[in-house]
């Protein structure tokens, strides 16, 4: 059953049009990655979705649980259980690592526990008492996305949460998107350009070139075809 509807989205900003027609579908409980290489659309299609002040929206609709989100305030998208975790992992810098999930947690309809999203990263759990701002890269993405959690949402949109990380970290955000999807039931989508992140934890992958999906495929495929790849990842 389709989760997220996005068809024929057109948006841009005033400088120009961006998105060209961007079609995504995603059930519940999948995982599906969006990739692209810089420029591409991805961030843009992402804030579109979510009903950020820019992109303006000029055609399409985007459909999620039934909801008409362009009929909606962008307030109100996160109550529908639809959830962003914006690109550079924006945490508030001088709350500590509690104060900030208790804070998103105070935001929501139905919020999760608070020790049930620390029994979820236990390495914030040992950190609850340090300021945001004193945390490693790959920490505060972790806290970006246990503030996404605490709000029980039915969708995640994760946008570029391995980019700048160290190895071992990116192998721990991988775990906990697994996670997330398979002991939670939180459907995600997932803007990536490491290539590698994205075939080790979604199933499907649509491809955005110049504001347009240029093709959709499976993680087999995305493996072996060594010439799409190339053309639109560049790797
Ligand atoms: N706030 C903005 N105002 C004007 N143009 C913008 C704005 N944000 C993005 N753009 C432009 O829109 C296009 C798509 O940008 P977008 O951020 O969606 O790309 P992206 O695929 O997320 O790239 P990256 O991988 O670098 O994050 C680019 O040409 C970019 O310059
Ligand atoms: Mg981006």
């Amino acid at each position: 059953m389709t989760l997220l509807d996005v068809s024929d989205l057109e948006a841009g900003y005033e400088t120009g049009q961006v998105l060209f027609g961007v079609d995504l579908s995603i059930d519940r409980d999948e995982v599906v990655s969006l990739l692209g290489r810089n420029g591409a659309g991805k961030t843009t299609t992402m804030r579109a979705i979510v009903g950020a002040d820019e992109p303006q929206i000029r055609g399409g609709s985007i459909t999620f649980d039934g909801h008409d989100l362009q009929a909606a305030q962008s307030y109100e998208i996160p109550k529908l259980g639809l959830s962003l975790v914006p690109e550079g992992r924006r945490c508030f810098s001088e709350l500590t690592v509690e104060e900030n999930i208790r804070l998103a947690a105070n935001h929501a309809n139905d919020p999760l526990d608070v020790a049930t999203v620390f029994e979820q990263f236990p390495e914030l759990n040992k950190m609850r008492n340090r300021l945001s701002k004193n945390m490693s890269g790959g920490e505060q993405q972790m806290l970006a996305i246990a503030r996404s959690l605490v709000a029980n949402p039915e969708m995640i949109l994760l946008d570029e949460p391995c980019e700048g990380l160290a190895p071992y970290i990116v192998r721990r955000i991988e775990s906990i998107i697994k996670e997330i999807s398979d002991d939670r039931n939180v459907t995600v989508l997932l803007v990536e350009q490491n290539v590698a992140v994205a075939m080790a934890v979604a199933d499907r992958h649509y491809i955005i070139d110049e504001g347009r999906i240029v093709d959709e495929v499976t993680t087999e495929r995305l493996k072996t075809d060594t010439e799409l790849r190339q053309e639109y990842l560049g790797v």
